[in-house]
């Protein structure tokens, strides 16, 4: 496996794939690997000639200088497993290779409305962080096929725009979320949990499980729904910011009861935002 800090080697590395004719599989991540993110590298894996992973905290898609400060950085054991995955690049590069012209001065990518709902209302700016980044990388790596998981539900749609919007000859893959065994779904930020709270974290899960069955059971007043699973949160000790029922496509509040639906839950526990999607 190489492991590249910089852009330079990285481009070139990449550029050399592509004169044989290579394909490349990407997973952009921000490290601190679990479960979850092996599984894209195995799909990756199973995708492409090559495999590259990327680990950079990108600052520009934090909008609290608390959250930035305290996301964990592990990138020795992140590593190792994925050395072991026998992978062909790690690129870890750090925020001044990244941004050479300073983190504050990007000029950043708006992608429109997708980015203004949901985690884009609850976290001003994140989306244009998230595109900005990822096109960057995108950039670099030119992959062919690119790999994201849908516990980031939006942020997939914020991917898929950007690929569309720009042109991109880059195929986006989804991949189904990787729980623990009570049902909470793996996230880095599941390690800032305490004991108490890790107990109870799984209840945004059944609460998201309780909504999908109501669902499918014929109900269909949404916004009756989405308070009592607000309720039975705020009962369970978190702070919910939203739980809403979706279209899948855009996001927006169903019209049709035929409709794709996707419920989604953004809450905090202590200190702790946390973020889950069940489809219906
Ligand atoms: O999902 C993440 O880990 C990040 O948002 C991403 C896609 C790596 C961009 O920084």
């Amino acid at each position: 496996m190489h492991f590249f800090t910089g852009i330079q080697e990285t481009q070139d590395l990449c550029q050399k794939w592509r004169d044989k004719v290579e394909s490349i599989a990407f997973v952009p991540t921000m490290g601190c690997l679990h479960e979850g993110h092996l599984s894209l590298v195995e799909k990756a894996k199973s995708l492409a000639q090559h495999v590259v992973v990327s680990i950079f905290v990108n600052p520009l898609q934090f909008d609290d200088v608390n959250d930035l400060a305290k996301y964990p950085h592990t990138l020795e054991d992140d590593r190792l497993k994925l050395e072991e995955l026998g992978i062909d690049l790690l690129f870890a590069p750090d925020v001044d290779a990244f941004y050479p012209e300073g983190e504050h001065a990007v000029k950043q990518t708006d992608l429109g409305q997708i980015t203004a709902i949901l985690e884009g209302a609850q976290r001003p700016g994140h989306f244009a962080g998230v595109a900005t980044v990822v096109e960057r990388l995108f950039g670099l790596i030119q992959p062919n096929i690119a790999i994201f998981g849908e516990k980031d539900f939006q942020q997939l749609m914020v991917i898929q725009k950007l690929v569309k919007e720009f042109s991109l000859d880059i195929e986006i893959v989804g991949m189904p979320i990787f729980r623990e065994e009570d049902g909470l779904a793996m996230s880095s930020r599941n390690l800032r949990l305490t004991e108490a709270e890790r107990e109870k974290a799984a209840e945004i899960y059944q609460q998201l499980a309780l909504l999908r069955k109501e669902i499918l059971a014929g109900a269909n007043n949404f916004a009756v729904l989405e308070q009592l699973a607000i309720e039975n949160l705020i009962k369970a000790g978190f702070e919910p910011e939203y739980v809403v029922i979706r279209e899948t496509s855009t996001l927006l509040p169903p019209v049709n009861h035929s409709d794709d639906k996707v419920i989604l839950i953004a809450a905090k526990l202590g200190e702790t935002r946390l973020i889950d999607n069940i489809r219906v």
